[in-house]
């Protein structure tokens, strides 16, 4: 009972990084593309343009400087893995957009002012991405 006791945050990395694995072994091109219900890609689309994702990325559909510090998003509805690392599932994703340093404390990526209702629309908008 006692070590059940040793850390919250600890006992919450591991679980994501257990998640990251599981998922990582089955996810192919099969399960793709990624249906997302209730959430609005067009809508997705406006949050983006409105929080500055594409200072960063660039970004299919988005009119802005095209940026260069994070990836080009192009294709990345059909990509089986976030940044190389994480399952890209729509729940592993949202986290990502909304807070990606607690998933991964290295990354670049800053944590974006997004609700959880935002975050769900910017990622139905992604996963529309699926051509290169
Ligand atoms: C300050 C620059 C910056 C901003 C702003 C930013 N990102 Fe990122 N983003 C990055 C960097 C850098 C990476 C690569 C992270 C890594 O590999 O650890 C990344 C990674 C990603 C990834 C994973 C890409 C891949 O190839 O797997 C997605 C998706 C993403 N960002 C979406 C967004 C969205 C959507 C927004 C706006 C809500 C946004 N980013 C805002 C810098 C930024």
């Amino acid at each position: 009972m006692g070590f059940r006791t040793t850390g919250e945050a600890m006992g919450r990395r591991v679980t994501v990084g257990a998640l990251a694995l599981a998922l990582c072994a089955c996810v192919d091109k099969a399960d793709l593309p990624r249906p997302m219900v209730q959430a609005d890609p067009v809508a997705g689309l406006a949050v983006i343009e409105e929080v500055g994702c594409a200072a960063c990325h660039k970004i299919p559909g988005v009119a802005w400087p095209e940026g260069r510090s994070g990836s080009n998003l192009a294709g990345f509805g059909a990509r089986p893995l976030i940044a190389g690392r994480l399952p890209n599932q729509p729940d592993v994703l949202i986290r990502w957009l909304i807070d990606a340093p607690s998933m991964d404390p290295g990354t670049a990526m800053p944590p974006m002012p997004l609700t959880q209702d935002q975050a769900r629309d910017v990622a139905a908008y992604l996963y529309t991405l699926d051509e290169d």
